[in-house]
């Protein structure tokens, strides 16, 4: 039997993503906690161990360690960010809080004829971490620093340990595949294989045996992955042991019931679809509610609630009836991961107490659970649906309730202090810091911070400088997480900015979905909408003139898990903000320009 890697989830939010990025290579994996002895893996079949990041700091009591004994197992071991700091600790270097670098960062190797071989000297790697390694003992070796971390990857040669500070395992680092590669097949002694044939037969047959005599009723939210798993579901069942279910919330987009009739009915698979309007009862539920997190167990709630009362209605409220989901796998480490070791960077709606609850009973079937979204898009064309559903932007469960930012009290922008302030005027930006707060994650754990608005004093978009401004602000004021761009709007100075009360309204969701037009209909007239991984729309209030603010956060990723602000071109940036002024209502747009971590991708 081929020989598999041993992962043990330290807590990371990019765990499963290792595992993820092995299959890429051929090479299988097994996902072991903290607690695993030593002499469980070695009796297993592993060629190597890799352990994963989390969001502690290895000097802190409670932290997750591994036993010392894995040392001695004589297998070679790759620690990645924590796993890399508490590997280095654990053979005697020192691991000391740090300045924190997120986001791109500039890797010099200063060895590379080792886990780095076959890549430049310098080169762009992912952080999120705040703690580094300081001092190494003499017996191990520095492989590559970056500015603020000297020890970035270390090895001990003689042992094949490995540590590297950053993220392989995340696409924006660009030779991760690379470095896996050299650790599983040169270090480890795996082959590698290029790609794997993706796994439709064997998920059909999957879902035959999870659902046996029973039947499946599904929510359909129109996005590719809950249509993905309801066309798997129907090829694995006959037709009358599936129904959808699509719930209007009153969050949806423009003209996203009609278009999703339209995809079923091409699929034939419309006449499986009951439609329910709900948006009254949930902008009732909803009202007055402003913390974010708050928002989004309501919604998972109201889901849940409005399913079950369907399905009485539908007389299928029994144990014959299990409860559909096209859940992939950032909804469940982002909710906590499936240990429970992760942080929290939010509740995904699919995974609210409630369907919790349910899965605990096995009431519920989610066929694409451990994929990423560009691994369904895949799965999507091979089940021979259209491309233009298959590359669609994702839109999330909760809709736009998390595009529509809800403040509670009222407060003025305030100037940045030294020695940010002269940072930035270095680069000729007028800057303000608004105390309104937005989701991020950084090394490994949920921020909920402020953030920085800048305006070009000369009136440019140089996405460059706006890379490189927003990556030092966020790791050097620990207050902010995000960086915006004045792009519109009649304001005399960033400074006369003010947040307002909001909350989630059916006016201000409406003012929000006809922006979101403006932004797919300019995309697609610009034939852009492919060259975007996803283009959130959200509405903030930011106010200048009694209005509020539109945020364009256009995104490149390829799984979600990490995403730069995509660089559009700077002509339909200006045309789409003004359109959206026109909307009345709208008082300026900024465009986002934080890559993930430091923020999310969506705002909350
Ligand atoms: P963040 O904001 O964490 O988002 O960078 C990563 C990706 O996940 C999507 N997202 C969701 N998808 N239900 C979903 O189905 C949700 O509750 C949810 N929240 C975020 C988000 O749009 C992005 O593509």
């Amino acid at each position: 039997m081929e020989k598999t890697i041993a992962i043990i989830d330290l807590g990371g939010q990019y765990c499963h993503l290792i595992g993820r990025q092995l299959r890429k290579l051929g090479v299988e994996s097994e996902i072991y906690g903290p607690e695993t002895r030593p002499h469980t893996l070695a009796k297993a079949n592993h060629a190597g161990i890799i352990l994963s990041g989390g969001p502690q700091s290895v000097y802190e009591k409670d932290a997750p360690k591994i036993k010392p004994g894995m040392l001695d197992i004589k297998i070679p071991i790759l620690g990645i960010c924590y796993g890399h700091q508490l590997l280095a600790q654990m053979l005697g270097a020192k691991v000391l809080k740090g300045d924190g670098e997120y986001g791109p960062t500039k890797l010099s190797v200063v060895a590379q004829d080792t886990l780095f071989r076959g890549t430049p000297k310098e080169q762009t790697v992912w952080m999120s971490h705040t703690d580094t390694v300081t001092k190494l003992p003499a017996d191990l070796l520095t492989l590559a620093s970056t500015g603020q971390c000297q020890n970035a990857a270390f090895a001990d040669l003689r042992r094949g340990f490995y540590g590297v500070q950053f993220h392989p395992e995340v696409i924006h680092t660009e030779n991760g595949l690379q470095i896996l590669r050299r650790f599983v097949s040169s270090i480890c002694g795996l082959r590698t294989r290029k790609d794997i044939k993706h796994r439709i037969e064997k998920l059909v047959d999957d879902i035959r045996t999870q659902v046996g005599q029973k039947s499946v009723f599904f929510l359909v939210s129109g996005g590719v992955d809950s249509t993905v798993a309801f066309v798997l579901c129907a090829k694995a069942l006959p037709r009358d042991r599936i129904l959808g279910l699509y719930v209007d919330t009153g969050l949806m987009r423009k003209r996203e019931t009609q278009e999703l009739q339209a995809n079923l009915a091409r699929l034939g698979l419309l006449d499986r679809l009951k439609t329910c309007d709900k948006s009254t009862h949930f902008f009732r539920e909803l009202c007055g509610v402003t913390n974010p997190e708050k928002k989004r167990q309501i919604i998972g709630r109201l889901f849940v609630e409005v399913q079950s009362e369907a399905m009485i209605e539908l007389g299928i409220n029994d144990q014959r009836w299990l409860l559909g989901q096209g859940t992939i796998y950032p909804d469940t480490i982002e909710s906590g991961g499936a240990r429970g070791l992760a942080a929290i960077i939010k509740t995904h709606h699919n995974r609210c107490p409630e369907i919790m609850e349910m899965i605990r009973k096995g009431r519920v079937i989610e066929p694409l659970a451990d994929f990423y979204k560009d691994e369904v898009r895949e799965l999507g064309r091979r089940l021979g649906l259209e491309p233009k559903l298959t590359n669609r932007w994702p839109f999330p469960g909760p809709g736009l309730a998390i595009r529509c930012l809800c403040n509670r009290t009222a407060e003025k922008a305030k100037p940045i202090s030294e020695p940010l302030l002269s940072y930035v005027a270095d680069f000729d930006y007028e800057p303000v810091l608004l105390p309104i707060k937005s989701v991020g994650v950084q090394g490994d754990a949920r921020t909920y911070r402020q953030l920085v608005a800048l305006r070009d004093r000369r009136g440019r978009l140089d996405y460059e400088r706006l890379q490189h401004v927003s990556t030092e602000l966020c790791n050097v004021h620990t207050a902010t997480n995000r960086v915006v761009v004045f792009i519109a709007g009649c304001i005399k100075s960033l400074e006369g900015a003010s947040i307002k009360r909001a909350t989630l309204t059916p006016k201000r969701v409406e003012l929000l979905r006809e922006a979101d037009f403006i932004v797919r209909s300019k995309m697609e007239e610009y034939n852009l909408t492919e060259s975007v991984w996803q283009f959130p729309v959200v509405l903030v209030p930011i106010s200048f003139r009694g209005g509020e603010s539109i945020i364009l956060r256009p995104v490149n990723s390829v799984d979600g898990m990490t995403a730069n602000f995509a660089r559009l071109p700077s002509d339909l940036i200006y045309v789409v903000a003004k359109e959206i002024i026109q909307l009345g209502k709208i008082d300026a747009v900024f465009l986002d320009v934080t890559s993930k971590p430091p923020a999310t991708i969506e705002w909350e």
